[in-house]
């Protein structure tokens, strides 16, 4: 929802909102294994998103004539919970919001997951936004994909995704509620960390030819810091002992 005129104050003594500089990620926690009846499943903290995600599969296709002798479904649900966010005030069930998310997160993993190797199944994401502060787009493909090798679905290469934009007339990384909410232009995106292919990108507002270049360079180095801290999650997790309860 980004505006071309501004009357939010967004840039500070050169600083941001939260204080950050214009390269600076926000505060970034994932937790693996935080559902042990999925059979993948992850939490993550960034910023004020709190995201859960549990995936389900691959498991037999309901209904079963929706499935394909080739390859696994990819089903994705997004949902923002009623009491995430001020906006969604008591609001729950499925939206056009929650239903372009779902949409566009399941296209990003259906060029990443391996999915001729399950034909006549399903592989379902959930994914569900407990607490909402600005890019929970991006949020929700990071930890899918967290979830995703949690639950051993073989995918290609792994994906990274941040939100980046413009803020006061600045070009800014992964950008808060306020942010997107009342900048003049944000762009989420999601990158796969080894070919640096883009499988998501959604642009709101205004940016220059060269602002785009200069952003997607921004973007790369966001993911590999994302990228760093999906891997260390896994890392973690694994090498945690057998019974270990895994704190959200
Ligand atoms: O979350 P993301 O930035 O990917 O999507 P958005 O539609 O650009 O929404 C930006 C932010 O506005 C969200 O992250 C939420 O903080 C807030 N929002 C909300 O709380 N409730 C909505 N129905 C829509 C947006």
């Amino acid at each position: 929802m980004a505006s071309s005129e501004s009357k939010v104050p967004l840039i500070i003594n050169g600083k941001r909102t939260d204080g950050r500089d214009m390269e600076d990620l926000r505060n970034l926690r994932i937790e693996v294994g935080v559902i042990p009846e999925a059979d993948g499943s992850a939490f993550i903290e960034w910023g004020g998103n709190k995201i859960v995600c549990g995936v389900y599969g691959p498991r037999e296709c309901i209904p079963r004539h929706g499935a394909s002798p080739y390859h696994a479904l990819i089903k994705c649900r997004y949902m923002m919970s009623p009491f995430a966010s001020l906006e969604e005030h008591s609001r729950s069930g499925p939206s056009r919001r929650s239903t372009e998310l779902s949409k566009v997160i399941r296209e990003a993993f259906e060029n990443l997951i391996l999915a001729d190797k399950f034909p006549n199944t399903q592989i379902d994401v959930y994914i569900d936004v407990l607490q909402a502060d600005g890019g929970t787009r991006t949020a929700s493909v990071a930890v899918a994909a967290v979830a995703l090798a949690n639950a051993g679905i073989p995918m290609k290469d792994m994906v990274s995704a941040v939100a980046v934009g413009k803020a006061g007339g600045m070009l800014a990384l992964d950008l808060n509620k306020i942010e997107d909410n009342f900048g003049q232009s944000d762009m989420p995106l999601a990158m796969s960390h080894r070919d640096r292919k883009l499988l998501l990108v959604q642009m709101d507002g205004l940016l220059t030819r060269d602002e785009v270049m200069r952003i997607l360079d921004m973007a790369e180095r966001g993911c590999d810091k994302v990228h760093e801290v999906q891997a260390e999650a896994l890392k973690r997790f694994y090498e945690k002992g057998e019974g270990e309860t895994v704190k959200w």
